[in-house]
């Protein structure tokens, strides 16, 4: 007990990610803002969300919407400039919330200073933050690795006459984290945001960084095999990527990096697509880092059996994993889960993710919400002549516009999300896919994920997260945490009667069930249909 008083402030805390670009836009230009949040800051407290993390504010020419940074210490004036960014801390930090930033260096915009100066010269002392080498003996690329984005990850630079290693867009070089230098320059930047009141970094691509330092081939996967991963090409794809990504020694950057966290209380959790608990868990330490995504289930379809047995595998690896269904990068977990070859039921949809956040939520770490998530969206849709993805350039059914879509907060004209014409399409919402609809309605999708936060923190202020053992029965459909235990029906038919066997104090199927009214007897649970217990209330 004595432990989970001390914990720190990111245990079992509640996280909410704001896609900036098309979260809210307050000055009518089109963009979502940092003042955008600011004046929407209610409808996250309301929510019952604990730390909230800004994908990329620093300015950059957007050719990756942000993770093609020019300047790290600026914030861009399309999202706000330095002032709104510390309105937006202040506020936050009066009403109790934790705002994160998004550290993109595994590699920099083209139009950085410093990858200006290093492809001015060979010689030129910044030559060594990025990854040059001359062409293959017999011409054309130094190797065979391709770039996420589509084609070869090497860029021919005329005026010194090698190619510039990318793994994402041409415009976006790879770092050389071997040159200690840049190591200097990335610890500077994390004590400077520190400075300037952020409490941590999500960090963008965090096992990709270093690569092999003979830069070999990398094998293709075994015929017809796929990386198990979306949001890249197929080329991509086909790749082991045993020498470009996911070095062993990438653990050494995170040490480096905690050490200047825990000076300035900083906290760090990594973008890391290794879907394996067991490697996974490695990313988490006290050395390392707080928390790692595991996106065990931002790609998958919906599949009961199959859910159940990644959840019930990722469950007990660490007390450190961050729990995710979806992100900026994916398709919406409503449209995902509601997939069949039928088409796409987005009710059913909905409800197999609210089960999930339900399980979710009483997991030992971080539970994630994407923006949008807590109003059940499904994917928005946009005209291929007006996508605005560099992916969906090369790859269209690997496209992120579909979850970036301009959050819909109320119904009329720019959704609530702009005065002005949202710089991607609206995505085809409808009046009840909006906050303000909602919010009205006590059995709406966003009132379900309000009351399932809000019992979250009543249970974390009993200080029941006694525990980080989770105990699964059944797959993932029971789960025991200390004196927390969530009932699931994951399959698509009405459970046979069950005994409750301790009260009910949240049902995503009846808003009247919470703490004070909890629910007793003998339920039959309807197709994802979910319940938490707590024992000895
Ligand atoms: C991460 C981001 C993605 C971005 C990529 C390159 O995967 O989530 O949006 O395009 O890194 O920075």
């Amino acid at each position: 007990m004595t432990a989970r008083v001390l914990a720190p402030w990111w245990r079992d805390a509640v996280g909410y990610q704001i896609y900036l670009p098309s979260f809210a836009d307050a000055d009518g230009d089109g963009w979502g803002d940092l003042a955008g949040v600011t004046a929407r800051l209610d409808h996250l407290t309301d929510l019952g969300v604990d730390v909230l993390w800004l994908t990329p504010f620093f300015v950059s020419p957007m050719v990756d919407h942000g993770y093609d940074v020019a300047d790290y210490r600026t914030v861009d004036p399309l999202f706000g400039g330095d002032e709104a960014l510390q309105e937006l801390l202040a506020q936050a930090h009066a009403r109790g919330l934790r705002v994160i930033g998004d550290l993109v260096v595994n590699h920099t915009s083209d139009q950085h200073p410093w990858f200006r100066a290093s492809a001015s010269s060979r010689d030129d002392p910044y030559r060594d933050y990025y990854i040059w080498r001359d062409p293959a003996p017999s011409g054309g690329p130094p190797n065979n690795w391709v770039s996420q984005f589509g084609g070869s990850a090497w860029a021919f630079d005329e005026r010194t006459g090698q190619y510039y290693l990318h793994l994402f867009r041409p415009e976006q070089p790879d770092l050389n984290w071997r040159n200690p230098a840049v190591a200097d320059e990335v610890d500077a930047l994390l004590a400077f945001w520190a400075g300037r009141g952020l409490d941590g970094f999500r960090i963008d691509t965090a096992a990709y960084l270093l690569k092999h330092p003979d830069l070999p081939d990398n094998p293709l996967l075994p015929d017809g095999t796929l990386l198990p991963v979306g949001g890249a090409t197929l080329d991509f794809r086909r790749q082991d990527h045993r020498y470009d990504i996911h070095q062993p020694d990438v653990h050494a950057i995170h040490e480096r990096w905690r050490q200047v966290a825990d000076r300035h209380h900083l906290f760090l959790i990594g973008e890391v697509y290794e879907l394996d608990p067991g490697p996974l868990a490695e990313f988490v330490s006290a050395e390392r880092l707080h928390s790692t995504f595991w996106f065990g289930l931002v790609d998958v379809p919906w599949d009961a059996k199959n859910i159940a047995a990644l959840l019930t595998a990722a469950a007990g690896a660490s007390p450190g994993f961050s729990w995710a269904q979806g992100n900026h990068d994916r398709s919406r977990a409503a449209t995902r889960y509601g997939r069949s070859p039928g088409g796409v039921d987005l009710l059913a949809g909905r409800r197999r993710s609210l089960a999930l956040h339900t399980l979710m939520s009483v997991l030992p770490g971080v539970m994630w919400l994407y923006q949008g998530e807590e109003l059940g969206l499904g994917d928005g849709v946009v005209p291929a002549e007006l996508a605005a993805d560099p992916l969906a350039a090369v790859q269209p059914d690997q496209g992120r516009d579909r979850a970036r879509t301009p959050m819909p907060w109320s119904p009329g004209k720019g959704w609530g999300f702009t005065d002005g014409r949202p710089w991607l399409s609206e995505g085809g919402r409808h009046p009840s896919d909006t906050a303000a609809v909602q919010l009205d309605e006590p059995g709406s999708h966003l009132n379900a994920i309000r009351r399932l936060l809000h019992t979250r923190r009543w249970i974390a202020a009993g200080a029941p997260f006694d525990t980080d053992v989770v105990v699964l029965d059944d797959g993932a459909r029971a789960l025991c945490r200390g004196r927390i235990r969530v009932l699931a029906n994951l399959d698509d038919t009405t459970t046979d009667p069950i005994d409750l066997p301790a009260p009910a104090v949240y049902d995503t199927d009846d808003p009247r069930v919470s703490p004070q009214q909890p629910r007793t007897g003998t339920v039959r649970l309807a197709p994802q249909q979910a319940l938490i217990l707590v024992t000895g209330l």
